[in-house]
């Protein structure tokens, strides 16, 4: 299969680099363009590199910023965007782009809820990608894709299977989430050092609407699952991982084991097709009882390229059937980038992308 020309929209953000990192060497799309806003425009990405734990390719480093606008991305024959743009301008700016004939793997919530528009976790729900088909508004092969809320990715990849597996309406989880998922510079330091933030702004009506439409069922669009989440969001002085603890009523005796079963062997279609981007396992269990620990399991995954994309589940416990587990995944790769990556190679393998 020949490389794909795709651009990076707000390349030079945090979920942005994210998106460099893992483009930059990738099987099956090559970087064409890197868009930043407009102070950076003529700049260098190497001048604004920020990630600790991956290293930018010298070339990649030396291409321009460019303005976004679809015309330069037209003129570098690109395919695909790959959006990191803050919400506020998200919107207008991916709706153009794809009018310019390019698919766009959004990682914005501007789009995520419109009826035509998929909202996937490729393990989870990988038939909703059908709803580009009923894009009317973007013509020459230009769609809309969009991946969830960081909160949301690792509470539904872990409710997928158990779902599948036992009957239960409702699920509470309290998150306790990196600072990473504010962006950049993101919260002022003097408000999170030697503390905790019990309030995120939107956060826990997003895990509600967008875990029913993922659960959900497509139809002629996609009928919203009848699973309630209710959730408590706060923000802790951690740099990467969103860790989510979860208690689930449970309305049938269900052993331990068997939850621990059906979280490992779940497999999806990522793993079915070998995405390059895909885990291996997408969820993997521990045992001890220290863990999940943001340090050392936000980075789970394998091969190398799907580091950080698989979710790690530990602390099974059923009392009086109400099942209560922890969920970690790492909120920029498997929440953020990596998610719109995989959606990518999702739509390339399904022959949307050519
Ligand atoms: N962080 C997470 O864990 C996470 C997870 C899932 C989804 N998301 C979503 O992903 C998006 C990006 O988040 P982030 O944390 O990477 O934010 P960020 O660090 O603030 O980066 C935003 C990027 O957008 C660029 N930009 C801003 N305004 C622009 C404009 N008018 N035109 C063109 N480019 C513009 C910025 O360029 P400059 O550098 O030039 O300002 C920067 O490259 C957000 O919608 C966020 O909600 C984040």
């Amino acid at each position: 299969m020949s490389k794909i020309p795709v651009a990076v929209l707000g390349a030079t953000g945090n979920i942005g680099q994210r998106f460099v990192s893992l483009l930059q060497d990738h099987p099956l799309f090559e970087l064409a363009a890197l868009c930043s806003s407009e102070r950076k425009v003529g700049g260098r990405l190497t001048d604004y590199w920020r990630l600790d734990d991956a290293s930018l390719d010298p070339a990649v480093g030396e291409m321009e910023l460019q303005p976004l606008d679809p015309r330069v991305l037209v003129r570098s024959d690109v395919a695909a965007a790959f959006s990191a743009l803050p919400t506020e301008v998200a919107g207008n700016l991916e709706a153009e782009v794809a009018r310019a004939g390019v698919g766009v793997f959004s990682n914005a919530s501007s789009h995520r809820l419109e009826t035509d528009v998929p909202l996937l976790v490729p393990e989870v729900n990988p038939g909703h990608i059908a709803l580009v088909e009923r894009q009317r508004t973007y013509k020459d092969g230009g769609f809309l894709t969009t991946n969830p809320n960081c909160s949301i990715t690792g509470l539904v990849l872990a409710l997928k299977p158990l779902a599948d597996a036992f009957d239960f309406s409702e699920v509470h989880v309290s998150t306790y989430q990196a600072l990473s998922g504010a962006g950049y510079p993101g919260v002022a330091s003097l408000d999170i050092v030697g503390n905790v933030l019990p309030f995120i702004e939107g956060e826990e009506e997003k895990m509600r609407r967008e875990a029913k439409k993922l659960l959900g069922t497509l139809q002629t669009t996609v009928v919203p699952s009848p699973l309630d989440v209710w959730a408590n969001c706060v923000r802790v002085a951690v740099r990467e991982g969103h860790l989510e603890a979860l208690s689930i009523p449970l309305q049938e005796d269900v052993p331990e084991a068997e939850v621990a079963r059906v979280l490992s062997s779940f497999r999806g279609e990522p793993q079915r097709r070998k995405l390059p981007t895909a885990p291996k396992r997408p969820i993997l269990v521990r045992t001890e009882r220290n863990r999940p620990q943001p340090l050392l399991d936000a980075n789970a995954g394998e091969p190398e390229r799907a580091r950080g994309m698989a979710a790690t589940v530990g602390r099974i416990r059923i009392t009086d059937r109400n099942l209560r587990l922890l969920v970690l995944s790492h909120n920029t790769l498997r929440g953020g980038a990596g998610g719109s990556v995989l959606n990518a190679e999702l739509a390339r393998r399904r022959g949307y992308l050519a």
